[in-house]
């Protein structure tokens, strides 16, 4: 079943039919809010706000160990998350992008579901973080519904809630990093940890600090503005994505 994880601005889906509200208990505590269950367009689907309902819940302090496991013992098999996100190299505000690789720079944040508790040390493979198949996926929706999805980018993940100095963000770009968003990590590796596929749809809504407009400060009033528009394609896109059963026709 289709999991999707809401950034700011999509608290919730216009188009998820609701059909069920289940509040979950997981080892880790409680996710950010009750999970939503419903339809859209042709297939069933989980819903959970990542900043909770009443979007309360600032990034460092996002449960997403609980979050991701709850997805799944409900039955979730491939999550799409979707996250607002500034740019930098090439990424403006409003464009769509579904990111291929993801740089971590949070800190102090629950990042694994192997703490070696168990007596045992696990690694998984993280070389491409998101999951080929489910981006297709999610690039073919962009096409049906006539949506410029841009085919790449890396997503530079901050720690927050502050936003960033123009110097941490030549260094994201010397890095490589094209956008930066502060939810990204640890959310898409404890989705590996739990055999999760999973992809971001990130809106762009602001300029990185010091690049173009905001090469002074960013102003946040656009920035919501940005953010109510792209949400609105991001709802357009997901209602187009095609049914999936978490392998995506994979062995
Ligand atoms: N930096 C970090 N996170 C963000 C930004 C940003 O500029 N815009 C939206 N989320």
């Amino acid at each position: 079943m289709l999991a999707i994880i809401g950034g700011s601005g999509l608290t919730q889906l216009s188009s998820l039919a609701v059909t069920g509200r289940e509040i979950v208990r997981t080892p880790y505590g409680e996710p950010s809010a009750p999970l939503l269950r419903g339809r859209i367009a042709r297939q069933e689907t989980l819903f959970l706000p990542r900043h909770g309902h009443g979007h309360t819940v600032p990034p460092h302090r996002v449960n997403y160990r609980a979050n991701l496991w709850a997805l799944k013992d409900r039955g979730a098999t491939a999550i799409v998350a979707v996250a607002s996100v500034g740019g930098s190299r090439d990424c403006h505000p409003g464009d769509l992008v579904l990111p291929r690789q993801i740089i971590d720079y949070t800190h102090g944040r629950a990042a694994t579901y192997f703490d070696g508790e168990e007596g045992r040390v696990v690694h998984v493979d993280f070389t491409r973080p998101y999951t080929p198949w489910l981006r297709e996926r999610c690039l073919a929706a962009a096409r049906s519904a006539g949506l410029p999805l841009a085919d790449g980018g890396v997503y530079g993940a901050v720690n927050g809630p502050r936003l960033e100095s123009a110097a941490e963000i030549d260094r994201m770009d010397r890095d490589g990093a094209t956008l930066v968003g502060m939810t990204g990590m640890p959310e898409a590796a404890l989705a590996r940890e739990l055999g999760l596929p999973y992809v971001a749809i990130c809106v762009v809504v602001n300029h990185a600090a010091g690049r173009a407009d905001s090469a002074q400060t960013i102003a946040m009033d656009a920035l919501v503005r940005t953010l109510e528009a792209g949400m609105a394609e991001v709802r357009r896109l997901l209602d187009h994505l095609d049914p999936v059963d978490g392998t995506g026709g994979a062995p």
